[in-house]
């Protein structure tokens, strides 16, 4: 989720790079880096912050004003704080090869301990060094040209990347490569630019080729070659950029929040990446570290967080009763802080945040830390508050979230509680089939939301006739509950509808006395032990004339008889019902709000991030 801009030609390098890096800090901003060849040596510098401080970091720099042929990167952090040792460029041993990363090198561990053996040196706490030491590794030991030494490392490497690597020994050479990260060239007259997207491009050329995963181009002054990892030739079609470039900035969506819900596939298989292992049939949860032995001894889960994260926390402690059978509470953050709660010897406190700053989730984790917790985080920002304060953690990998609803980071927070879920499940009591069974289940995850999004049209469409009612409810039972608020939630932020969500059985119990003839009733009703159950409170809502809008099970044509309209979600185990039926929740929201008129990605009075009381 970081950026990526590349220049070689004949125009002044560094100021096409900073123009595009400031075209991209939508995709990170935590920290930035730039290189570029002078007089056979590459020139750079890097700082934690906006690119606005490395523009000031370049004002003594007068060799990178003169160069017209570098890199540069905006860096959202995901391995290692954001802060300038860990800013890209990233340099092998000599300090001759210059990379910059987007992606997440999983098996970083296992290459990084090759090149210690082979007696490197590391500077900084990041996945995207091991890779400049291996690069160099090769460089130096049997490669005959960059490309190759390139094409070597990669081999070795398993996750995502997008690279752009120089050397200071080939000096007219950039050498750029993708898989599963995004990067594209743009052809220019006499020059190319290299970037992970078109907005950082556009200004300069609409001529673009657009690298597919494993491939790599050679790209000079004067020529460009473009190879597989395994050196055959492919040929580039070169193709034109039609968007504008607040659309392109937007990856063509209308909003950044539809963006975010429909980056919810690749972020999910991101933020399962490296952790589900389906060799081993296990999760591996490098962020825990030691502290595994505690949290499988403990004997009470105390989760902690506010608006759509405290959503995510309820669905946890499903989760983490269900799977791992370990007593579990949820806090709003801002009512734990203030009732003296009571914290037991060996309590676990776990704290949701997409941000990693929001202030009362912070205070809810020092008031549990004082009284002896043990603390962990389940945050999206690398090195926020929250990350730095816990014992440990796991961080999302959910990229940057810019709408204020938030949407995948929501549905990465389920994916997290899950596999720390499963993997004390399975060191607790669950059987190893069971856990295949899971594992599986969750790898399909993704593409089963590629399937709910392929009918956003439809939801599009059927939410139009909706739209103009004042009052909804959204009702779900068990793993669904929480997604039946964070339903109602979602329609609030950003429609200013009024909705409530009610654990379906609550409706009689009260809120039935709402329901009046037309009202919008959304019901979660997947397959599932409730699931008769549910269609009795369906039922209970026709009676009184509510429209029922339902979302089931894939193949559920009963459901037909009783609801107005049907949302189908593929069928998967049910703890992991959540993260494929909040998705028609998010989608519903998204066409009321814009059917209304409203601002989605700035609904009125709402902050993306609370750092006060
Ligand atoms: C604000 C946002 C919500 C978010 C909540 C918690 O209220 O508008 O969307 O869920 O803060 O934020 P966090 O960063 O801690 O997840």
């Amino acid at each position: 989720m970081c950026g990526i801009v590349g220049y070689v030609g004949r125009k002044k390098a560094s100021g096409v790079l900073i123009e595009g890096l400031k075209r991209l800090e939508y995709r990170g901003y935590d920290s930035s880096g730039i290189c570029v060849q002078h007089g056979g040596s590459l020139v750079f510098r890097k700082r934690a912050g906006r690119i606005s401080a490395l523009e000031e970091a370049l004002a003594d720099a007068p060799e990178i004003a003169a160069g017209t042929f570098g890199i540069a990167h905006t860096r959202w952090a995901t391995h290692g704080e954001p802060n300038e040792a860990n800013a890209h460029p990233h340099f092998d041993d000599d300090g001759d090869i210059a990379l910059v990363h987007n992606g997440i090198i999983e098996n970083y561990a296992t290459l990084k301990q090759f090149c210690l053996d082979k007696g490197h040196v590391f500077h900084s706490d990041t996945d995207t060094e091991v890779l400049a030491h291996l690069i160099g590794e090769f460089y130096h030991d049997g490669a005959s040209s960059l490309e190759e030494a390139v094409q070597l490392a990669l081999r070795e490497v398993s996750g995502t990347y997008g690279i752009a690597v120089m050397c200071s020994g080939e000096p007219d050479k950039l050498v750029v490569a993708r898989k599963g990260s995004p990067l594209i060239i743009g052809v220019g007259s006499d020059e190319y630019l290299v970037a992970s997207d078109a907005s950082a491009i556009i200004e300069h050329t609409v001529n673009v080729i657009y690298m597919n995963d494993n491939e790599m181009a050679v790209i000079t002054p004067d020529s460009m070659r473009t190879v597989t990892i395994d050196n055959v030739p492919v040929t580039k079609e070169i193709q034109q950029i039609e968007w504008s470039l607040e659309q392109i900035a937007k990856g063509g969506f209308e909003h950044f929040m539809l963006k975010e819900i429909f980056e919810q596939p690749e972020v999910v298989r991101t933020s399962l990446g490296g952790r589900l292992d389906l060799r081993d049939m296990r999760v591996q949860l490098g962020g825990l570290g030691e502290i595994v032995r505690d949290l499988v001894k403990t004997h009470k889960i105390i989760l902690t967080a506010c608006g759509t994260a405290w959503h995510a926390g309820l669905v946890g402690e499903y989760l983490f009763e269900d799977l791992a059978r370990i007593p579990t509470e949820v806090e709003y953050a801002s009512e734990f802080r203030y009732r003296n709660p009571i914290v037991e010897e060996g309590t676990v406190v776990i704290a949701l945040s997409q941000s990693g700053e929001t202030a009362d989730t912070l205070a809810a984790l020092r008031e549990a830390h004082d009284k002896g917790a043990l603390t962990l985080g389940i945050v999206n920002v690398v090195g926020s508050t929250i990350a730095r304060e816990t014992d440990a953690g796991v961080y999302l990998h959910a990229g940057p979230e810019i709408g204020v609803a938030s949407t995948k980071a929501f549905t990465c927070q389920l994916v997290v509680e899950t596999l720390i879920a499963l993997m004390l499940g399975r060191r607790r009591f669950m059987s190893q089939q069971s856990t295949e069974r899971y594992l599986k289940a969750l790898a399909e995850i993704p593409d089963k939301i590629e399937r709910i999004l392929a009918q956003a049209d439809a939801i599009r469409e059927m939410v139009a006739d909706y739209v103009d009612h004042d009052n909804w409810l959204f009702l779900g039972r068990g793993y669904n509950y929480p997604i039946a608020l964070e339903g109602a939630l979602k329609l609030k932020e950003i429609s200013y509808i009024h909705a409530e969500g009610l654990p379906a059985a609550e409706m009689k119990h009260g809120p039935i006395a709402l329901i009046s003839d037309g009202m919008p009733v959304v019901c979660i009703a997947p397959r599932n032990a409730t699931y008769a159950k549910i269609v009795g409170n369906i039922e209970e809502v026709r009676a009184r004339k509510g429209r029922i809008i339902a979302i089931a099970t894939e193949g559920d044509e009963q459901i037909e008889k009783y609801a107005d309209n049907v949302i189908y979600v593929p069928d998967c185990p049910v703890p992991l019902q959540p993260l494929l039926t909040v998705i028609p929740m998010q989608l519903i929201a998204y066409y009321a709000a814009v059917a209304r008129g409203c601002n989605v990605d700035k609904p009125r009075n709402l902050a993306k991030s609370v750092t006060v009381e």
